[in-house]
């Protein structure tokens, strides 16, 4: 038998877990720890809620059935650990996509069987309709986990590239009044959602929850590809707040606090990365942002004379100069060059090269994506220097070398008020004494645009798949 004081206690301290979580993946140094704590967290909460559904049932307040208790763990953990080990960096976000669409359908079915069996979670006598205010939380946790489940699998659809169905492809899907559809149909959801409120019966809370699930097909497939890690962290956000709608239904403190966390931190990275981005949040979900290549990118990029060298020539600008600044981005990710970098990176300083690592916030496809692909290859923290606090260096930096980055290098941002990314921060290598760029092709990225660093006197570029380039440049410094 476990006391409901013992219950809140644990709750607590698995909250208490969670905050040093975040706390410890706000930095890279502190991130391994910051895992340990949520795992312990999340531990806590399990076996406490476990052991509180035991309890009741002993009571005969539930009804207890722990063989689907322990076959849902089992599920769910060998599910979580097989899917943990095989995902690649670059699929990251379409797992996170995958996970967000459960917790949003474990808030609908949470919220149905609530309905359904009030008194089964203590929240109405046998017969006795539910109260008012757990109506409000149970049509707030149903709509939001509605919208954050199908918006996760049109967003996951979209991210994997994989499926031939018109809305998970990557390009936006607009059409006339769309907008105006999507206002018509949240004031009809949130009118059912009051109706509901007010009535016993099942019809408004399906009516609900039916459009809901339509709602949040129909604000996602706009909202192309490139655009849904900020996606992805709004409904990091949604999910967070359909599971403390829940947890108030369930008067349940610890999911109320967990789906406060996760729906605060996910709407500040979603604010954090539009800020890296120079757009506003209704730009990115307004949708339609860099599905088409702008004005003197592609075409106009192949007629423009660039001066190219091989891997040779940059190897050995770098083992010639005293600072090298290296600038990951997608295209780094996407060669899966990151060990290749880094063993570049020592032998250089082997040669007395003094090497940093700079790093914008947004560059490549997810929050901290550089940032995890540099720790993947154990490079040293200390090597490693975010925007601002580089980019006051790179007027005396004498190579700067850029390996699959392009937007999150464009003077454009700076220099050309027209341009769709002007005002975005950028790293600022165009100051450097030599600059090289390492790519396929002179292909625009992710914003469509071409880029003038490209055609710069003192730029070299160096055309290749990242790993191919960076194998050839060590071999050249052997
Ligand atoms: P991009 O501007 O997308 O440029 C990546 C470059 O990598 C491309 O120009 C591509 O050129 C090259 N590339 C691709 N595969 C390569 C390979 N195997 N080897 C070598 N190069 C390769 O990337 P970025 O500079 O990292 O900027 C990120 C962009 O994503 C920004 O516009 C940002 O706003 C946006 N974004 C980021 C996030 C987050 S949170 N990170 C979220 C949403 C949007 P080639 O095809 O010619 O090789």
């Amino acid at each position: 038998m476990i006391s409901a004081n013992v219950v809140t206690l644990l709750y607590l301290i698995a909250s208490v877990c969670f905050i040093q979580a975040l706390k410890g993946l706000s930095h890279p140094t502190t991130s391994r720890r910051g895992n340990a704590f949520g795992m312990v967290g999340m531990a806590i909460a399990i076996l406490t809620t476990a052991a509180l559904i035991i309890s009741l049932a002993r009571e005969g307040t539930a009804a207890l059935d722990l063989g689907r208790i322990v076959l849902g763990l089992l599920i769910g953990g060998s599910v979580g650990t097989v899917l943990a080990r095989k995902v690649e960096m670059t699929k990251m976000p379409e797992l996170i996509a995958f996970m967000h669409s459960m917790i949003g359908l474990a808030a609908v079915a949470i919220a149905i069987a609530v309905v359904a069996e009030p008194h089964a979670f203590g929240i109405a006598a046998i017969g006795a309709p539910i109260p008012t205010g757990n109506r409000l939380e149970l049509f707030i946790g149903t709509f939001v986990g509605a919208i954050t489940f199908s918006g996760s699998v049109i967003a996951f659809g979209k991210l994997s590239g994989k499926y031939k169905f018109r809305l998970f492809q990557g390009a936006p899907v607009t059409f006339a009044g769309q907008h105006l559809l999507n206002l018509v149909l949240a004031i009809v959801m949130l009118a059912c959602g009051f109706w509901f409120m007010g009535t016993q019966s099942w019809l408004p809370f399906v009516l609900m929850a039916a459009i809901a699930f339509v709602l949040g097909v129909l604000i996602i497939i706009p909202i192309g590809g490139a655009d849904m890690p900020v996606v992805i962290s709004m409904l990091n956000s949604y999910s967070g707040w359909a599971a403390a709608g829940i947890g108030f239904s369930l008067n349940n403190p610890m999911l109320i606090i967990a789906g406060s966390l996760v729906g605060s931190s996910g709407a500040i990275l979603s604010y954090i990365m539009c800020k890296a981005m120079n757009r506003s949040f209704f730009n990115v979900i307004l949708g339609g942002f860099g599905a088409e290549p702008s004005a003197g990118g592609g075409a106009a990029a192949g007629q423009r004379n660039v001066k190219s060298g091989s891997p040779d020539d940059a190897a050995f600008l770098m083992s010639n100069a005293e600072t090298v600044t290296i600038i990951p981005g997608y295209g780094l990710a996407v060669a899966r060059a990151q060990h290749a970098l880094k063993e570049l990176a020592a032998k250089l300083a082997d040669q007395g090269v003094t090497v940093k690592y700079a790093i914008h916030p947004v560059a490549g496809r997810m929050p901290g994506h550089m940032n995890v692909l540099l720790a993947e290859a154990e490079v040293p923290y200390d090597q490693v220097f975010e925007m601002e606090d580089i980019n006051g260096e790179f007027s005396q930096t004498d190579v700067v070398l850029v390996l699959g980055a392009n937007d999150v290098v464009n003077p454009a941002a700076k220099n050309d008020p027209k341009s769709p990314i002007a005002g975005m921060p950028i790293l600022e290598a165009y100051k450097a004494r030599t600059v090289i760029v390492n790519k396929r092709s002179m292909a625009a990225g992710y914003a469509g645009l071409d880029n003038e660093l490209f055609y710069m006197d003192k730029t070299m570029m160096v055309f290749g798949d990242a790993k191919k380039v960076l194998e050839d440049m060590l071999k050249a410094l052997d």
